[in-house]
């Protein structure tokens, strides 16, 4: 497998380039509008076909690079089935993996930061999206996010992996590159621990955070796959 961690200054995020070296397949995990030109090299650098776009859940605060590089280089866009996104071609279910040549990709139904929210397991990698960030976890004030939800998300389906799995985010705002499953049980300062779900949820409802910037282009856009109007 080959593999990429790639980031995008503006929202903090990080997108993922994972391919099937016998077939050059490729797939990018929550690709970026903004960087799509930076990943079509990368994908060219490496030699490597474009086959899937891959969304963890509908972004609030940038619009995702899907539709554009469906447009340039005819991949198809896989998003959550829950997100009812317009335009998708892959509607992502737990239990069905995304085949990238000789590689799967499982992905985990993981609801809490939104309600369509989708981890991705591979090979003793996680991508948490914005269920688990290091030492964090993304906000559950909108887009029906539930904290008792994301929690058990990330007790179940996260931290039941074997500890040595590398957690690799969507976001970090840091500098911080990746974690393990052990490291985020341990001292995740929200979830690890040992923290309670009513501590948990009395955390989440005293963030008070802002509204993403981006979140009323962002929302709409990223409903069609990233098609803006
Ligand atoms: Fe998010």
């Amino acid at each position: 497998m080959l593999f990429r961690q790639l980031f995008e200054p503006q929202s903090s995020a990080y997108t993922y380039l994972i391919a099937c070296e016998e077939s050059g397949e490729a797939a990018l995990i929550d690709p970026v509008l903004e960087t799509v030109e930076r990943d079509l090299q990368l994908l060219d650098d490496l030699g490597l076909s474009l086959r899937f776009t891959i969304e963890t859940h509908i972004h609030a605060d940038h619009v995702t690079g899907a539709s554009r590089l469906r447009e340039l280089r005819g991949c198809k866009c896989a998003v959550p089935q829950r997100s009812r996104a317009e335009h998708a071609d892959v509607a992502v279910r737990e239990g069905e993996p995304i085949r990238i040549g000789a590689l799967e990709l499982q992905p985990l139904y993981t609801p809490g930061h939104t309600d369509d929210h989708h981890s991705y397991f591979i090979e003793g990698r996680v991508f948490t999206g914005d269920a688990l960030l290091i030492d964090g976890c993304g906000r559950t004030d909108f887009q029906n996010g539930d904290a008792a939800t994301l929690y058990r998300s990330v007790h179940d389906k996260i931290f039941s992996l074997p500890c040595d799995t590398l957690v690799y985010p969507g976001h970090d705002y840091q500098k911080r590159h990746v974690s393990s499953v052990g490291q985020e049980r341990e001292r995740n300062p929200r979830l690890g621990s040992g923290t309670t779900v009513e501590e948990f949820v009395a955390i989440m409802a005293g963030l008070n955070l802002p509204r993403p910037k981006k979140m009323d282009v962002a929302v709409p856009a990223n409903r069609t796959c990233g098609q803006l109007h």
